[in-house]
Formats: C-alpha cells, structure tokens, sequence
C-alpha cells in the first residue's frame, strides 16, 4: 500500500530519501513526500501529488542539508491524492512529523477529541492524528510520546515519527503493517520494504506487531508499546541492490517474466531429494499433519489463481475436501474448522490484510496454518505455524509473474510432500513428479523464446474491445492469470472463464472484436477444450490458442498460437502462463500503458 521510508545517520538524508522513493514506489504513487531537520534545525516538509518524479521536481535543487528525515510514496485510503493529504503530515507546533502505512480505524473520534482540544489539523486523512496525539503526550521523549499515542490507536500502522527537537532520533511503530530497521556503521534506517534500503545495508530487523524502534545513528533499541525491551534478530537480506533493479530491461514486469525460469529453480533449490519431494519447512508440523482431514485455501488475486491448483492437487492427491476460496469471502462464511483442517495462506507479499485477517481467523479456530508466502519476516509468517517461502527473489512490478509460477511450483511440492507424508502418493508418481519439476525451468526458458512472437501478435490485438480467457481443469486458474493481467496492465476489460461455461452466458460477448483466448494445452479435457474454441470461432472471434509443441491440429483451428513445451498436467499452468503474460505485457506497451505502476493498484493491500 504505502511505502515508508526514515534515515538518521552521517549521509545527506534528502537523496537517501528520494533514492528509497523511487524503490518503494510500487507500493503507491498517489502522492510522494519527505521531511528533513536542517542543519539549522529546522523542519523541512515538501510533498506532492502524482508520483516521487513530481517530488523530486517540486525540490529541484533545494534540498537543505539534513542528516535525518523521513519520507513516504502514498496509496490513498483517507481522504483524496493531493498535496494536502499526502505524507508527512505534522502537529500544531511544526515539531512533530509522522509518516504512516495503515489506517487508523477510531480517527473520526481522535480527529473530534483533538479538535474539542483546540489542535489544528489540515488534511482530511487519519494519519494526522498520530502527529497531534504524539504532540499532546511529549514531554521531551519522542519514544515515550509514540508509545502514549500508539495506546490510543486502533486499525493498522506503520509508522515512522521525527522531532525537530531531537534531531538524530527516529522512531518506528508498527501494527499489522511492515516496518523494518535497517542498521549501517553508524546510521540506520527505517522501511516498510528492504528494497528501500538494501543499497546501503543488509543488517536489518523485521519488527513484529506492537514492536515501536527507538534510532539513532547505528542503534536501535526495540520495545514494546508499554516501553519493555524487546530482543530482535538481526537478519541478513540474502539479496542485492541490483536484483531489484531492472537488469537492461523496459520494464520490471518483463525482466521479471524472463526471470521465471531461475525463479523456479529457487523456488525448488534444497526441496527435490532424488526421488523425493521434501518441504523441511513442515518438520515441526509433521504430528498435525498427520491427522488433517480437509484442506483449505486463502488468497487474493494471482495469489488466489495459483492456490486453485494446490486445492485441486490436495483433494486428489490426499483425497480429502479440498477448496480455495478468496480470502476477503472467507471470513464472512467460515467453513467448519478443527484442529484437522489445514488452512493454506497464499500471499506474495506476506502482508495482503484480507489473507492475514482469514488466516488469523482460522488459526483462532484451532487450524493448523501454513505460509505459502515470498517475504521473510512478514505478518503471515506470525500467524502461520509454518511457512514455506516461494525463494522467488524481489518482485518489484505491481503485476504479480514470477510470484506466480513459483506459487503454484511450491503449492504442488506442498501437496505432494503432506500427501507423501499420509502415504497416499506412491513412489512411481512421486519420482515422475520430480523428473518433470527437474526439466520445468528449462521448459520456462522455451517457453519465453516460443513467446516472442507474443510481440507482434499484440500489435494487432491491441485495439480489441475486450479479450475472453477460456480453460478447464488446470489450464483454468492459467486463463483466469491471463485476464487479470491484461485488465491490470492495460485497461482492456477481460474475462477469464471456466471454458465449460461460455455456452451459459459469456459467450453473448464475442465477435470479431473480443478474441477468444484458450489455454487448450495436452490434457484429458483437450477434446472438450477444442469444442469450447470452435463455439467462439463460430461466433466470428478471433481465436488465440496456448498449445503444446507438436499439437498439429490446432494450427487449424485457432487464429493465432502460442506454443509452450510439454510437461504433467499440475505443471501445465505454469508454462501456459508465460505467453499471456508476455501477450499482456506487449498490449499494454502498445498502449502506452505505465506498465510496473499501473492505475489504481498497489502492490501489497494492507487494508481490507
Ligand atoms: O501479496 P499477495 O500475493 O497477497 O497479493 C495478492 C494480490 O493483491 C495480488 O496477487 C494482485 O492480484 C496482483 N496485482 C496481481 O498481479
């Protein structure tokens, strides 16, 4: 949602700022604003509307020297993008400044109490709040004045808080939102995200909830909301500056598509024993795995599609019920839970508040939670009791690829290894699955080469009214990526559909100017796939077909086709995926759409 971003320490504060900005920019850009105490002790403010570039424009060349600051890139939740309601927001003194991620949920009350006590506050967002209830509690302690107001908060937050007064401090907070510290030789920082700060260093601490981080220059002391220290570790971040930057391409979306093949091998590195699948991730889970007798699935958005292949492998590998179901619906319709349900959180982020909110939902009713999750340290990893990282690196652009495929690799290891486990998946099965889970990042690789005529087929598909995405059993959670990336990337409408179910409605929509996509790769429903393709030809649409290499047929039948390598069905969604993800990368640069930061989106949704 929103990107924070606070340095104390020996630098110059303002490029610090802007540089980590520009890195968390993905998480928001409605707005973008930083604060700085001079070296004249001043308080420096200047925020905008539009993205960091309008910031940094609006500073020219007049960033004061600072050796402090804060600054944040906004995704709108309280009150509209402007200047006014973009971040940091201060107090009635000028003193105080705050940042924040999250969304106080009791501000309309604190905003009257403040008001009925003569504060002054200017924006329409709840943020303010925080700098004027820090305001009324200082004493000449920012870290006891936080903790005082923090007392009085509640929703989710990430906050970063600076006192002109005390010109080398910062202090975080965090609750339900991400917050880390990052610790230099002589300078530390504050994040909601390490890309901000993995230049500079990898010594960082992930906060947990209720933790609020006392900084200086090189230290940080950890308490809790009541002031009692709290022991962090220091974790290393295993990845490098450059690994978040666009390595030669036009996009983060396209170098990280072309990344997948080496992300799947990641994701899988130390998990393929031979002729075994193993999770050690599970280890500690191993007695309650035992006694599962129904598997549920949470997730949102691409991270949904992936999970509807674990709920498929789960329920036939196990054989028991098995279902995903989106985790914003879950809690309004709790399936019946027991200590033998296992719960699947699948989120890239780690902090999606739907998912966190389901899973917290089911753990409360005795589940046993597991993570499926590409961010160490993050909430879901708290409230899952084990989890199992996708390895799948940085993914910087707001549409989810290489999360994608790794999600769905590891679900089906997951499932593969509880259904080894129960001793329901034998042993000529399990070794077929690792041959072809071995060949899948080279077939990833032929898959990308295969695509490339993806480019010129978009040049004509471009100008479509809307595209129709079709497929059956695991060619569907692939036909329903494929839409959601053409409506996030580009702002064609698309549907994606159970390919069984044009006939029943859908179908009304296609003509010459609404091609039909098929994911019509080798499968026991290929028949019936081919059925549902010729119904959309019939209705004059143009018709695009994902096939496997050596479908001879099907060059007949389909307008266009996007070949991918064979492999085992479970697996075939992975390497589908690959050419509608790249047909929707070249519609939307034939657009001219901002492909990494598209409108209205955030990368991780941190409210509900
Ligand atoms: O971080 P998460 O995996 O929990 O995020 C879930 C969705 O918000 C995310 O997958 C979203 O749909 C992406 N923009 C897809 O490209």
């Amino acid at each position: 949602m929103c990107g924070i971003v606070g340095y104390t320490g020996p630098r110059e504060a303002g490029p610090v700022l802007l540089d980590g900005l520009r890195r968390l920019e993905y998480r928001g850009y409605d707005s973008a604003g930083i604060a700085l105490v001079t070296q004249n002790g001043d308080l420096f403010v200047e925020k905008r509307a539009g993205k960091v570039a309008v910031l940094q424009d609006a500073l020219g060349n007049r960033t004061p020297s600072a050796g402090i600051g804060l600054g944040h890139t906004r995704w709108a939740t309280h009150g509209r993008p402007s200047d006014l309601n973009a971040h940091p927001h201060s107090d009635c003194t000028g003193r105080i400044t705050v940042v924040h991620n999250g969304i106080v949920e009791n501000f309309r009350e604190l905003r009257s109490e403040l008001l009925a006590g003569g504060h002054v506050l200017a924006s329409e967002t709840d943020t303010e709040v925080v700098a004027h209830l820090v305001e009324a509690a200082y004493e000449g302690d920012l870290a006891d004045a936080v903790r005082s107001a923090l007392r009085r908060l509640e929703g989710a937050y990430a906050l970063v808080v600076m006192h002109r007064d005390e010109p080398d401090r910062l202090v975080g907070a965090r609750l339900n939102a991400p917050l880390i510290v990052g610790l230099g030789d002589d300078e530390s920082f504050l994040a909601s995200d390490a890309a901000a700060i993995v230049a500079y260093t990898k010594r960082v601490i992930f906060l947990a909830d209720g933790d609020v981080a006392d900084l200086r220059p090189g230290t940080a002391t950890i308490t809790d909301r009541a002031g009692a220290p709290v022991d962090r570790p220091v974790d290393i971040i295993p990845w490098s500056a450059e690994a978040a930057e666009k390595g030669g391409y036009a996009h983060f979306m396209l170098k990280e598509i072309h990344e997948q093949p080496e992300a799947l091998t990641a994701a899988m590195t130390g998990r393929l024993r031979h002729d075994k699948i193993c999770l050690e991730e599970l280890d500690p889970i191993r007695d309650r795995l035992a006694g599962i007798d129904r598997v549920e699935m949470i997730a949102c958005g691409t991270a949904y599609y992936a999970s509807l292949v674990g709920a498929a492998l789960f329920q036939e590998w196990l054989g028991v019920p098995a279902r995903s179901t989106v985790s914003s619906e879950f809690r309004y319709s709790p399936p019946p839970i027991d200590p033998h349900t296992l719960v699947v959180a699948v989120t890239q982020s780690g902090e999606t508040a739907d998912t966190i909110a389901a899973a917290r939902l089911a753990g409360d009713r005795g589940a046993l939670v597991v993570a499926v999750t590409n961010t160490v340290g993050s909430a879901i990893t708290r409230e899952a009791h084990a989890s199992v990282f996708l390895q799948a690196g940085p993914e910087v652009a707001v549409a989810a690829t290489k999360t994608f495929v790794t999600q769905v690799v590891t679900l089906v290891m997951l499932a593969a290894d509880v259904a080894h486990q129960l001793g329901r998946l034998n042993a000529e099965a399990e070794l077929g699955l690792v041959k072809a889970l071995r060949r899948l990042p080279a077939q990833a690789s032929r898959a990308i080469e295969l695509a490339a005529s993806t480019e010129e087929m978009a040049e004509r598909y471009a100008s479509a009214n809307g595209f129709m995405y079709i497929g059956r059993a695991f060619g569907y959670p692939a036909a329903l990526e494929g839409a959601l990336k053409i409506k996030e990337i580009s702002y064609l409408h698309a549907e994606g559909y159970a390919a069984g179910e044009l006939k029943h409605g859908p179908i009304s929509l296609l003509d010459a100017d609404v091609p039909l996509v098929a994911v019509a790769t080798r499968s026991a429903v290929y028949e019936k796939l081919i059925s549902n393709l010729m119904e959309g030809r019939a209705r004059d649409a143009r018709v695009i077909a994902v096939a496997t290499e050596g479908d001879t047929e099907i060059e007949r039948l389909a307008t266009d086709v996007c070949w991918v390598p064979d492999t085992l069905e479970p697996l075939s969604t992975i390497l589908a995926v690959i050419p509608l993800q790249l047909f929707a990368y070249y519609v939307a640069v034939k657009r001219g759409r901002d492909v990494d930061q598209p409108r209205n989106l955030a990368k991780s949704v941190t409210v509900e």
